[in-house]
């Protein structure tokens, strides 16, 4: 049996890491999925810290194999407790298969448990299929956009461009969201704003002779969201098409979750 059958994901068990060496997994499987320099990497002691003030360290286990994780830690924003996912990591071989979308919805499920009504992430607006799987799968929304937020970054999925992010808010209790995940379609809305990121964006940020066609793509795209956001458009759902590449759609979200921002 290959990793990636449908038989393998049945017997992948969901649950929260305990243990000092499920923690050194994530480190391990971290190293793996993201290819970090040593120094960049989140040590297992943030892990710990995470998973003892109120945030959440979720593995996907393959018998005693981790196969994926999430982390989220706590914040704060105007008296409003929410959690940051920081983290979302599948095993190459395991990936396609639903596992990143069980893995945020533990984190969802155990949020409400706790009275959260919102896990906020960042995410590169680059990546197609993370885009995707944040507005298209899980209903997640988007409205800020971070210029170069963590400054020069090690690992490869980078390209070497500045970490321009996303931040998706997930209203876990909104709608959207609640519609979303019954497989009902998400609420509808005019689109006023469309931002489009070419299915050649991987294969340009992988090549230093076509680099800056994809640093051209950041470019136009930031400006485009900071614009769009300025007048007060969201991100509200996203379009992929047969060539690979993808389109974020953008309107006015007539729902009213909000803490007031930063
Ligand atoms: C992002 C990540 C966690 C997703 O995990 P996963 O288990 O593959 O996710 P899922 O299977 O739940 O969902 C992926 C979806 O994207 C789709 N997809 C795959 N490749 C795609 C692409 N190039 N473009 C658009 N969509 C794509 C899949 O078909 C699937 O959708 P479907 O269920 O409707 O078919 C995993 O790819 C990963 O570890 N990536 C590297 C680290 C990373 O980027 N983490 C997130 C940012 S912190």
């Amino acid at each position: 049996m290959t990793a990636s059958t449908p038989t393998a994901l049945a017997e992948i068990d969901i649950r929260h890491c305990d243990s000092l060496q499920e923690l050194e997994q994530c480190v391990q499987l971290q190293k793996e999925v993201w290819g970090f320099d040593d120094i960049d990497l989140v040590p297992s002691r943030v892990f710990l810290v995470a998973s003892k003030i109120g945030g959440q360290v979720i593995g996907a286990f393959r018998g005693y194999e981790l196969v994926g994780y999430s982390l989220s830690i706590p914040g704060n924003r105007n008296g409003h407790v929410y959690l940051h996912s920081h983290m979302l990591a599948v095993k190459p071989g395991y990936r396609n298969l639903g596992l990143g979308q069980k893995l945020k919805l533990a984190q969802r499920d155990d949020a409400i448990e706790k009275g959260i009504e919102l896990i906020e992430w960042t995410f590169d607006p680059l990546e197609i299929k993370n885009a995707y799987l944040n507005i298209v799968k899980l209903g997640a929304i988007a409205r800020r956009y971070n210029i170069n937020q963590y400054g020069s970054f090690s690992s490869p999925l980078q390209g070497g461009l500045p970490t321009d992010r996303l931040v998706a808010e997930w209203w876990l209790r909104s709608k959207r969201v609640e519609s979303i995940l019954a497989g009902r379609a998400a609420p509808d809305f005019r689109i006023e704003e469309k931002v489009q990121v070419p299915g050649e964006i991987y294969a340009w940020k992988q090549s230093p002779g076509d680099r800056t066609k994809a640093a051209d793509v950041q470019q136009r795209n930031r400006d485009k969201f900071l614009q769009a956001f300025s007048q007060g458009l969201v991100i509200l759902n996203y379009q992929r098409d047969e060539r690979g590449s993808g389109a974020f759609l953008l309107g006015h979200w007539d729902e009213t979750w909000s803490y007031a921002k930063h």
